[in-house]
């Protein structure tokens, strides 16, 4: 069953195609890795699942639920979560509230309920404060909970993105190159970290330079260039697959 169909998508700024008729699904409860060269159009197209950008053409469906052009906040409600290729936390907030406001992207009692603090807010705020505390165990961060953000190492803080990003809850969790700039410690706890979420049957699509980590981690590679999909498969294939030699390497090589 796929949980994510992107279907024949096209995003153009002025007169440059970024995303071109592109298409892709991607299973439920599998890990898929969004790979290609710099400016190949990976990033422009979590813009677009997550309703950053618009799309000029083409549908995106979460399961059977159209997402496509959704206000940022509603495809949040609607289940998928992300993180950004540059650290973007509260880094003058603590660890805890990062998560917790997290958190709130699927909360329900609303702005009324933040302002009046009636039950059913306060109630909602005590289940938030709980499971924040829970994911930042599960997460290893625990013991940085009232630490400023800013002030954690800059591999911690990369974990602490995507904890704030599973306080929502999402069916579907996006990484734009969760290892970037990570030392080779960081890469394989971040690794680890991964793999407990896909061993509970999180679903997660990950853009990613680092080869080793794409290739021990992701059941599926989809390869783009150009704006356009050039290739899909298991890491294996994709490895030697010639197209991807060649946008990688140059013609020839
Ligand atoms: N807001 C924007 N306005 C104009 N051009 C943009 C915008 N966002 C992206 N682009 C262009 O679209 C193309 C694809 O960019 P994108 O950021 O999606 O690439 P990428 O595959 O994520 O690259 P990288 O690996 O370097 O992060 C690039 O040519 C980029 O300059
Ligand atoms: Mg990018």
């Amino acid at each position: 069953m796929s949980l994510l169909n992107i279907d024949r998508v096209t995003k153009r700024f002025g007169g440059l195609i970024a995303v071109d008729n592109f298409s892709a699904r991607i299973d439920e409860g599998t890990i898929t890795g969004l790979i290609g060269p710099n400016g190949a159009g990976k990033t422009t197209v979590f813009n677009l699942l997550t309703g950053i950008y618009p799309v000029d053409e083409g549908d995106i469906f979460l399961g059977n639920q159209a997402i496509t052009n959704q206000a940022p906040h509603r495809i949040a409600t609607a289940g998928v979560a992300r993180t950004f290729q540059n650290i973007r936390l509260f880094k003058e907030l603590s660890v805890l509230d990062n998560v917790r406001i997290g958190a709130h992207s699927r909360g329900r009692a609303g702005i009324f309920g933040a302002i009046f603090r009636n039950r059913a807010a306060r109630r909602e705020e005590a289940t938030i404060h709980a499971k924040a505390i829970q994911l930042l165990q599960e997460a290893g961060l625990a013991e940085y909970s009232s630490e400023l953000a800013g002030n954690l190492s800059y591999g911690l803080q990369r974990k602490l993105e995507i904890v704030r990003a599973l306080a929502g809850e999402p069916r579907l969790l996006i990484l734009d190159e969760p290892a970037a700039g990570m030392n080779p410690r960081e890469t394989e706890e971040l690794m680890a970290f991964v793999r407990r979420l896909h061993d509970r049957g999180l679903t997660i699509l990950l853009i990613e330079h680092d080869m080793k980590l794409v290739m021990s981690l992701c059941q599926r590679v989809i390869v783009m260039d150009h704006g356009q999909k050039i290739a899909e498969g298991p890491p294996e294939e994709i490895r030697t697959n010639r197209a991807v030699v060649e946008a990688y390497l140059g013609k020839g090589a």
